[in-house]
């Protein structure tokens, strides 16, 4: 028995096929478009993520030549998507997570008084980051897309929805609910779409989707439009929800990091839906079938791969983001250089829309190893940041942080962090946790595994990193450096 799962990410899509022992027997990945219409607006064709996910699917079932029992999906969380109920095809391209245009209309909300209440049903704040003020922008700024939507032709959803409703050729609508938790439209107690919040952000409840458990049977693929498969979709997951699912970090308490374009450190925290202060979130971990909910507190950095990559393509410092790790090995420390990385404004805990990415410490010696070094640090920093509001807000300190994602195989990013945390740090065998994670999703939900106690059983670590040395010094010069950064694009 074998589990196809999706990863629809933020730049591409992921096809992994599982066996039963959660080892990865083929793999197929696939890259989509980019548009960036306007300073700080991100957005993508839906269309190309649909064509992604079908070449992406195509190539690891080439390589494997098995039909999968079943098929797991996971994505880039809270990015908008609008598309015709019957027809699939899209009036308007899907506002991603990292899009700041709604910026004002935070704003504006916050200063009518709405913040509070917001925060309290959804465990969420209101910045441009979430779904529902992405949907109030096309309201108001797209009148022929949001039309459709009033007729009811035309339907609303994150990635994760819009992939279902292509792979069932349109027989489904339906979300899970820690996809829905991301949206600022769903009440995280009651464990439904709130009327408040639709009614705040303008958003008809008729198109949303069905908010369903993160595993069990919620449709099966059409082959007339999926490479002619016909299997249960069985298990849906937001990517940071997912890639705890596969860190196995079922027990409250326990973390993980993953390093993709940002990063976001999850910390269990069971049946409880702890106060999301400190520049948190609370969030849906997952829904079981039976209804029963886990939750967690994020901490959602923006940009920490993504800067690796602007080292790579907006600098030319290096050719490979591998290449980062011996480049900033080559130096003993940044030699005063600090890198804020707010490329689309700060996350948590700072969340400044308007913060822009700044170098401080610049000297006549300093030369790309130094930036290189800066860059990790700034990484290990970011994620200190939110480690330590988790720690004051949960008043526990993390016991270890398991790490995946692609930074994860850079072992001096690794130690920087183990370090700046002073807690170990523990890197699995399989590292596309988030992949892994959905075909674990979907696998409990056919009976390919009973339990998450025999999926616990598959995690293997490939190194532990313990702390060394902290360097304070350079931490409170990073505190210095972001407050600097803040309110840039306002200026
Ligand atoms: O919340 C945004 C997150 O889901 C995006 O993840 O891995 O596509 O950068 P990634």
């Amino acid at each position: 028995m074998s589990v196809l799962t999706i990863d629809a990410g933020t730049t591409g899509v992921t096809a992994l096929i599982v066996s039963e022992n959660g080892t990865v027997l083929a793999r197929g990945y696939h890259e989509f478009g980019q548009h960036y219409p306007q300073t700080g607006w991100v957005e993508h064709v839906p269309e190309e993520i649909w064509q992604a996910t079908l070449a992406a699917c195509q190539e690891a079932l080439d390589a494997t030549g098995t039909t999968p029992t079943c098929v797991g999906i996971t994505n880039q969380r809270e990015t908008a998507v609008l598309w015709n109920r019957a027809r699939g095809n899209s009036p308007r391209r899907a506002i991603v997570w990292q899009d700041r245009r709604t910026a004002g209309i935070c704003t504006e909300l916050r200063d009518e008084g709405h913040e509070s209440r917001v925060t309290d049903v959804t465990g969420l704040r209101l910045d441009p980051y979430f779904t529902a003020t992405k949907l109030t922008w096309v309201k108001r700024n797209d009148r022929r897309a949001w039309s459709g939507v009033e007729s009811g032709d035309v339907v609303v959803g994150t990635v994760d929805s819009y992939i279902v409703s292509r792979l069932t050729n349109g027989a489904r609508h339906v979300t899970d609910a820690s996809n829905a938790s991301r949206t600022l439209l769903y009440d995280i107690r009651t464990r439904q779409w709130s009327p408040e919040m639709c009614e705040l952000f303008g958003v008809p409840a008729s198109a949303l989707p069905e908010v369903v458990p993160s595993y069990g049977r919620v449709g099966e693929t059409d082959p007339d439009v999926f490479l002619g498969l016909r299997i249960p979709i069985s298990g849906i997951a937001g990517d940071q929800q997912a890639a705890m699912f596969g860190q196995t970090c079922y027990q409250p308490g326990s973390s993980k990091c993953t390093y993709g374009t940002g990063s976001f450190v999850l910390l269990n925290t069971g049946t409880e839906v702890v106060e999301p202060k400190h520049g948190l979130l609370s969030t849906v971990l997952w829904q079981h079938p039976d209804g029963a909910t886990e939750y967690a507190l994020e901490g959602s950095i923006f940009v920490t791969g993504a800067a690796v990559q602007w080292l790579r393509d907006g600098l030319g410092l290096i050719d490979r983001a591998p290449q980062s790790e011996a480049l900033a090995a080559s130096v003993s420390d940044s030699a005063g250089v600090v890198f804020v990385p707010a490329l689309t404004g700060l996350g948590a805990p700072d969340w400044d829309p308007q913060a822009r990415g700044a170098v401080f410490g610049i000297t006549r010696g300093t030369g790309r190893a130094h930036l290189a070094r800066a860059t990790l640090e700034a990484i290990a920093f970011e994620v200190r940041d939110v480690a330590e509001a988790m720690a004051n807000a949960s008043g526990k300190q993390l016991p270890e942080l398991r790490v995946d994602g692609g930074a994860a195989g850079n072992n001096l990013l690794c130690q920087i962090q183990s370090n700046q945390l002073s807690v170990s740090v523990a890197r699995p065998v399989v590292q596309e946790t988030t992949a892994l994670g959905a075909a674990f999703l979907a696998g409990l939900g056919t009976g390919v595994w009973e339990s998450t106690e025999e999926l616990a059983r598959t995690w293997q670590l490939d190194r532990r990193f313990e702390p060394g040395q902290r360097d304070d010094t350079a931490y409170r010069r990073w505190r210095a450096a972001v407050e600097r950064s803040k309110g840039w694009a306002d200026l």
